[in-house]
């Protein structure tokens, strides 16, 4: 397959609005017009409940897993070309064609693309990731954090590509963060019920 044509494939993949999908069919919700606002897993967990956020989480790594794969699985090898595909990807999770170009914030479909590309890093990010939430008890906070130290603690693996890309994509879920980052500022970021910050 031409690569042109497999980076629009795994766009395409990341565009597909699981939280909104799940939402409308089995809840009757926009889950746009609840909570946060977001499509993503932590909206889908704080609207939907907990079987519906499982599921988008899931849907939404998958997203990732499979952009990445996808180079791998048409047999151009274990190369960056999986980046720019899982890139793609997440680019589709955040700006669905589905959706107008609007869409979630890049943490589940990233975590896809170290799932599929180092899957001991991913090991890796999940663990610092809830560290993160259970001391914050936010996961905006814990996934602009976790993006951070990722990107830190690639220069170990000592592969300035793919330490560049994760700084793009940490860089893009920061973005992705704005209206989270003011609430934070502004004391007032929604909590997960656990965690230290939650407790206090
Ligand atoms: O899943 C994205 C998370 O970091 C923040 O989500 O809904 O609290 O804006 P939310």
């Amino acid at each position: 397959m031409e690569i042109a044509l497999l980076v629009i494939l795994s766009y395409l993949i990341g565009s597909f609005p699981s939280g909104v999908i799940i939402g409308r069919l089995f809840f009757h919700k926009d889950i746009r017009n609840y909570g946060s606002g977001n499509i993503g897993t932590t909206n889908t967990f704080r609207v939907l409940g907990k079987p519906a956020g499982i599921i988008v989480l899931i849907m939404d790594i998958s997203k990732g897993v499979i952009g990445t794969s996808l180079p791998l699985w048409l047999g151009y090898g274990h190369t960056y070309l999986m980046l720019v595909a899982g890139a793609a990807a997440v680019i589709g999770h955040c700006y669905s064609i589905f959706l107008k170009f609007t869409g979630g914030k890049a943490v589940a479909a990233s975590a896809g693309i170290l799932l599929a590309y180092e899957p001991r890093f991913f090991i890796v990010a999940v663990l610092i990731f809830l560290v993160l939430v259970l001391l914050s008890s936010m996961v905006s906070l814990a996934s602009i954090l976790g993006s951070i130290l990722i990107v830190l603690l690639s220069l170990f693996l000592k592969d300035p590509i793919f330490t560049a890309f994760l700084a793009i994509i940490a860089c893009l879920l920061i973005y992705r963060h704005r209206s989270n980052i003011s609430r934070i500022k502004n004391g007032n970021e929604s909590l997960v019920p656990f965690g230290l910050v939650y407790h206090l």
